[in-house]
């Protein structure tokens, strides 16, 4: 396809802005020694807030090609809402992406698809490309209402926008069973998904859209089995945990996709 293939690496919250700096500047000399650059892929790293100064500091005084973003971003402009960060906060570090409605944040916090929604809209407003991640449960692959739930989150998700808003998007398929247990979706049950995703987008705002919307699949993605996953017309890259937190073995998933 012309989309381009994009690996993001979140880091979820491992890595302080310490440490931050040591995983992206070994990341950019391995994709140096791999003879990786952007005419390969798009190389998306996603630190914990208080590690994108650091990052940034790094890409921007080293002339890095690498990308940057965040894990999640406020629905709120900026004003009384203590402990959230801003989305015009995160374009002014240089971020480019921000993940939004991952299922730990949906487990967790207690994200609604009405929130995605609000924090889309807010990415969005603030020129940083959101992220959207939807995904089952074991329980809904198990009874086989998988396409049916993940296809329902992306539509509420999605609630309100037209097309015109959503250029750029991209849209993660992670199976909530296959995040860090070791277990991956098999590259079917990926290509199966994404082109289910693929389609509706096209129903709901047309083929234009649904042919440059990226679709990445993420849970438990490594160097050996990117390049499987990768291989399906409908998956354009990964969004990659614990695999991505070694700049070694991050820049080796990269070269291999
Ligand atoms: O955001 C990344 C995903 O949740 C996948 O995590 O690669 O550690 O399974 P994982």
């Amino acid at each position: 396809s012309d989309r381009t293939l994009l690996l993001a690496g979140n880091w979820k919250m491992n890595h302080d802005h310490l440490e931050a700096i040591s995983a992206v500047q070994k990341l950019a000399w391995a994709l140096e020694d791999a003879k990786l650059d952007d005419s390969h892929c798009e190389v998306v790293v996603i630190p914990p807030f208080t590690d994108i100064r650091s990052v940034q500091t790094l890409v921007q005084g080293d002339k890095l090609w690498l990308k940057y973003g965040a894990q999640d971003v406020s629905q709120h402009a900026p004003g009384a809402h203590t402990g959230e960060i801003a989305a015009s906060f995160l374009s002014r570090l240089g971020c480019s992406f921000v993940v939004i409605g991952h299922s730990e944040r949906r487990a967790d916090n207690h994200e609604t698809n009405d929130v995605v929604a609000a924090k889309i809209r807010a990415a969005l407003s603030a020129e940083l490309t959101p992220i959207l991640c939807v995904g089952e449960s074991l329980e809904q692959r198990q009874d086989k209402s998988h396409v049916e739930f993940t296809l329902g989150q992306l539509d509420d998700s999605l609630a309100g926008f037209d097309a015109n808003d959503l250029s750029g998007l991209v849209i993660a398929y992670e199976p909530v069973w296959a995040i860090g247990t070791g277990e991956t979706a098999t590259a079917a049950d990926a290509a199966e998904m994404a082109s289910a995703i693929r389609a509706r987008i096209g129903e709901k705002y047309g083929d234009s859209l649904a042919q440059t919307t990226r679709i990445l699949y993420g849970g438990s993605v490594k160097a050996d089995n990117v390049a499987e996953i990768v291989a399906s017309a409908d998956v354009d890259g990964a969004l990659v945990g614990g695999a991505s937190l070694s700049g070694p073995d991050f820049a080796a998933l990269c070269k291999a996709a």
